[in-house]
């Protein structure tokens, strides 16, 4: 009698704990405590030995009956746990494919590139080749054969980086000019994209800017010429209603030299923020090569002239996209730089 109390109590708790049981690891701990070889119910199975005969079967059926009531509990639980793990993941691996797609975002080109390339582009189809020289210069090549020594008052207005005595970050791209003309003989047509730097620092200056310089060098070339490439250019890149005027200017290597400006595009002349209400926007200097400078790069200045200029990208890049201050373009900003 005592042993079938046992089985019951024993069924009942089994039961319990099986229906609670929270995962199918505890679930297999559970078998093995009630049923397994060692467990709870064999244990009892195993002291039916020690019974009288008598009791034997009827301890024997109620021990199978609670044996088959926890197998079935454990079957069922089983089930729902199992069941259970695949619903969660089928949940976690699911699939919206009405969900809209996650976009990659791309680079592009900053608007410096975009803008150089542009006016490579223009300029390679009037046929001037692309030069390149290093922003580390000397002042040989800075200055000096560009017919501006050392003691020269134009050195003053170009506030220079030193590196070391003699060498200079590049305040301008003319040294391109020296570098062709000492490796090329005439006819020579160039233009020199590349950084340059000076100690300057507000809306319109940055102390790294970019600068296409122009050579071209021949028999019989005129200011005419370089009126007529300035005008084309200027037509090509912006439109054929952009006005261009040329101003008497001063550089040591080319004579005479002049700035060039144009026809603010922003307000087509009205004057605007972008040209200071001018109306017109400062878009290059330029001028006849210097016989100096031929001297400097071996040609004979008797049978050759030439043009040459030099102008902002920076600068063509703000009036183009009415950029208000030059520092937008080094900032890496990609709310600015998203929009080109
Ligand atoms: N190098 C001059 C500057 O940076 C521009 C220039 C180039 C002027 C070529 C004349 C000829 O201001």
């Amino acid at each position: 009698m005592q042993l079938q109390i046992e089985l019951e109590i024993l069924r009942a708790s089994a039961v319990a704990s099986i229906e609670q049981a929270s995962d199918l690891k505890l679930l297999e701990e559970l078998r093995v405590q009630f049923l397994g070889r060692k467990g709870q119910v064999t244990e009892i199975l195993r002291g039916l030995t020690q019974l009288p005969a008598e009791e034997r079967p009827s301890v024997g059926q109620t021990a199978n009956v609670v044996k088959t009531a926890i197998a079935e509990a454990l079957e069922l639980r089983k089930a729902t746990l199992e069941a259970a793990v695949d619903h969660a993941q089928a949940e976690r691996e699911q699939v919206d494919l009405s969900l809209p797609g996650r976009r990659r975002r791309k680079g592009h080109m900053h608007v410096i590139s975009q803008v150089t390339e542009e006016v490579l582009q223009i300029m390679f189809e009037l046929g001037f080749q692309i030069a390149t020289g290093p922003d580390i210069e000397t002042e040989y090549y800075n200055f000096d054969s560009l017919n501006t020594p050392a003691d020269h008052p134009a050195r003053d207005s170009h506030d220079t980086f030193f590196v070391k005595p003699g060498v200079v970050l590049r305040t301008h791209t003319s040294p391109v000019q020296m570098r062709v003309m000492e490796r090329a003989k005439p006819p020579v047509a160039i233009v020199a994209p590349g950084r340059v730097y000076r100690v300057d620092l507000d809306a319109s200056h940055s102390p790294m800017f970019n600068q296409i310089e122009g050579l071209l060098v021949d028999e019989g070339v005129s200011f005419a010429d370089l009126k007529g490439t300035i005008m084309l250019f200027v037509h090509r890149f912006f439109s054929k209603e952009t006005q261009i005027r040329f101003r008497p200017h001063f550089f040591p290597f080319t004579e005479p030299s002049a700035e060039v400006d144009i026809s603010c595009t922003i307000c087509k002349g009205q004057g605007c923020r972008v040209c200071k209400g001018s109306g017109w926007s400062e878009l290059l200097g330029c001028g006849m090569v210097h016989p100096e400078v031929f001297r400097y790069a071996g040609y004979d200045y008797e049978k050759y002239t030439g043009f040459a200029f030099g102008f902002g990208i920076d600068r063509i890049a703000m009036q183009r996209h009415a950029i208000s201050s030059i520092s937008y373009l080094f900032e890496n900003d990609l709310r600015f730089l998203e929009q080109f």
